[in-house]
């Protein structure tokens, strides 16, 4: 057999030479089987649509995932122009792109999507009701690739990332647990954290089922922020104490949702395998970071 024929799919990445999702995206689709273009901005502006439609065809694609996105939750109260121009008027734009060319699109949203007043995990079916300009414009950009009557998507919502190569707020909470005694936490926030390299994972393995649709790709389990605070210092050793505070000790500019946990099981049972809990992606996460210190 040769590599060409052994291929899963042809596969553009945007942003997947610098995004906290892009880079491990990338790998992941090269690890199962597909051929893999990865794009930065400079190499393919997102927004020009002949330059996509041509990449598209002189690739081959027949799969093409954006990982471009504002993601900026508080700066974007303030830049709502930008927001909604990568986050509904983008995703608008690559379905059309993808649609017209048959091939399938993979697009990245958002748990902050829903109200937040929810007492059990959210599924896909549960109604959306954003209350933060990100949350509008990721789910106008949802509302967008359905307007543009795509017929082969992916729409995975996911949450609370974290991974290696870009900031995070693991990478946050390690470095400020360095240099304190104590830390202290919002604790009235529950959500999914998520693994950047598990998220890839399933997408990889998602969109070679094909099943076109809306799928929540978070870890099993559930957070407080001040709980992943404390597992991450805890496994990275650190002798720093963390301590739970009220979102109203710690204001910020966007609006979040008390809860937002996300129901994993539509995506387990696409991809025929139930996501791993999110602390044993955290310790595997923070282990490989020190080692990566140790060994530089
Ligand atoms: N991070 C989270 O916790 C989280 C939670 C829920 C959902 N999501 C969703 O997951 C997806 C991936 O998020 P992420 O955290 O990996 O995002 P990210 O690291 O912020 O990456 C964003 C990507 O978009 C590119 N980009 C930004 N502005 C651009 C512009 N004006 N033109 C062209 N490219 C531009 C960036 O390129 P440069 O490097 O050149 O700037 C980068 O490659 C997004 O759809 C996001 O909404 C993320």
């Amino acid at each position: 057999m040769t590599a060409a024929s052994a291929e899963k799919g042809r596969a553009i990445v945007l942003g997947g030479k610098t995004g906290l999702l892009g880079r491990p995206l990338t790998a992941a689709l090269l690890a199962s089987g597909f051929a893999v273009s990865p794009t930065t901005r400079g190499e393919l502006d997102p927004f020009d649509a002949a330059a996509v439609a041509r990449a598209i065809e002189a690739f081959g694609a027949t799969h093409l995932f954006n990982t471009v996105a504002y993601t900026a939750v508080d700066a974007a109260e303030d830049d709502a122009d930008e927001a909604y121009r990568l986050n509904r008027d983008l995703p608008g734009l690559l379905a059309r792109a993808c649609d017209a060319a048959k091939v399938m699109f993979v697009h990245y949203s958002t748990d902050f999507v829903f109200g937040g007043d929810a007492d059990k995990p959210y599924t896909e079916e549960d109604p959306t009701d954003p209350r933060s300009v990100y949350g509008a414009s990721k789910l106008a950009g949802e509302k967008a690739i359905l307007e543009a009557g795509a017929l082969k998507y992916q729409i995975l919502r996911t949450a609370w990332l974290f991974g290696p190569g870009k900031k995070n707020f693991v990478d946050t909470i390690l470095n400020l647990a360095r240099t304190r005694e104590e830390l202290k936490v919002v604790s009235d926030q529950v959500g999914s954290p998520t693994c950047t390299l598990d998220l890839a994972g399933w997408s990889a393995d998602l969109a070679a089922t094909g099943k076109t649709g809306v799928f929540h790709a978070v870890g099993s389990g559930r957070a407080n922020w001040c709980e992943l605070a404390a597992e991450a210092v805890i496994a990275a050793g650190i002798h720093c104490r963390v301590l739970p505070i009220p979102s109203a000790a710690y204001p910020q500019k966007a609006w979040r949702p008390r809860y937002s946990v996300l129901s994993n099981a539509k995506l387990a049972e696409a991809i025929g395998r139930t996501p791993r809990p999110w602390v044993q992606s955290l310790r595997e996460y923070v282990y490989s970071q020190a080692q990566a210190h140790t060994s530089d």
